[in-house]
């Protein structure tokens, strides 16, 4: 009888331990390529994982500005990663603090991603605004901007064969209003740490990435529904490398 119990007993613990491996990686697994839910406009993001294969002095060294690209889409994963590493928060508390450096943590920077062509499933083509206290992405728009941004951009037709573009804008008065005239230069050096987070993330997890500031200002705020006074000040355009 004893060995009745304690048989039965070890095989309901394994039927408990195999449940409770399986639903985590369910989770993960969901959150991955095909599951993705979206409700009310917003896309919930994967959280970010702080463990990477490359070491920053080999990201640092491996770094350049890309321009060619794979038509295969980047995961969600890969977004949200990428998003974390561009304006992330990092710090809990009060004042929560991001994942690039901010004079007077007055935060004047918004992130946009812009999906074209390459986009990933079921998301589709569209431009979404980066929400950092959420990590999620707010669906602004369902078209697809690519081509046109690349033409805005001095007809840089290179960035359409990405899987995407990360904009990044300035609201200049977020600053100004402490640091007057000296506030704008400071949005411009934020923007300069962001975009080169985004190239080492991008970099740790084998992607391509570009950059862009040569673009028409006016044509982009015409073109896309960024809010009025956010003014764009780069683009990233980010996608799976080229295959040589
Ligand atoms: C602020 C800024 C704007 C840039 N704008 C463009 C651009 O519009 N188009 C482009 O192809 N490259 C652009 N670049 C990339 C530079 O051409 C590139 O960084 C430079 O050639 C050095 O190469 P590397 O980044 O591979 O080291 C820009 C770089 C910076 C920092």
């Amino acid at each position: 009888m004893i060995i009745m119990l304690s048989y039965k007993s070890l095989i309901l613990f394994f039927a408990i331990y195999i449940i409770l491996s399986i639903i985590p990686l369910t989770f993960v697994l969901a959150m991955g390529e095909g599951n993705i839910k979206e409700s009310n406009n917003i896309i919930s993001l994967p959280s970010p994982t702080l463990k990477g294969h490359v070491s920053v002095e080999e990201a640092i060294k491996r770094r350049r500005t890309r321009r060619s690209f794979s038509s295969d889409p980047l995961s969600i994963i890969e977004w949200g990663q990428l998003l974390w590493s561009a304006q992330g928060i990092t710090s809990e508390g009060n004042l929560k603090k991001r994942a690039a450096p901010s004079a007077g943590a007055l935060f004047p920077l918004d992130i946009y991603l812009v999906l074209g062509k390459n986009s990933l499933d079921p998301i589709g083509t569209g431009f979404f605004h980066y929400l950092p206290d959420h990590h999620a992405l707010k669906r602004l728009s369902n078209k697809d901007f690519t081509k046109k941004i690349a033409e805005a951009s001095l007809w840089q037709y290179w960035m359409a064969q990405a899987s995407g573009m990360i904009l990044i804008t300035a609201e200049y008065p977020r600053i100004t209003s402490k640091y007057e005239n000296r506030g704008i230069r400071y949005s411009h050096i934020e923007a300069g740490h962001v975009a080169q987070n985004c190239f080492l993330q991008a970099e740790s997890l084998g992607l391509s990435v570009g950059i862009v500031g040569a673009f028409e200002d006016q044509s982009l705020i015409d073109l896309l529904p960024i809010p009025e006074g956010h003014e764009p000040i780069l683009i990233i355009p980010v996608g799976k490398k080229a295959k040589e």
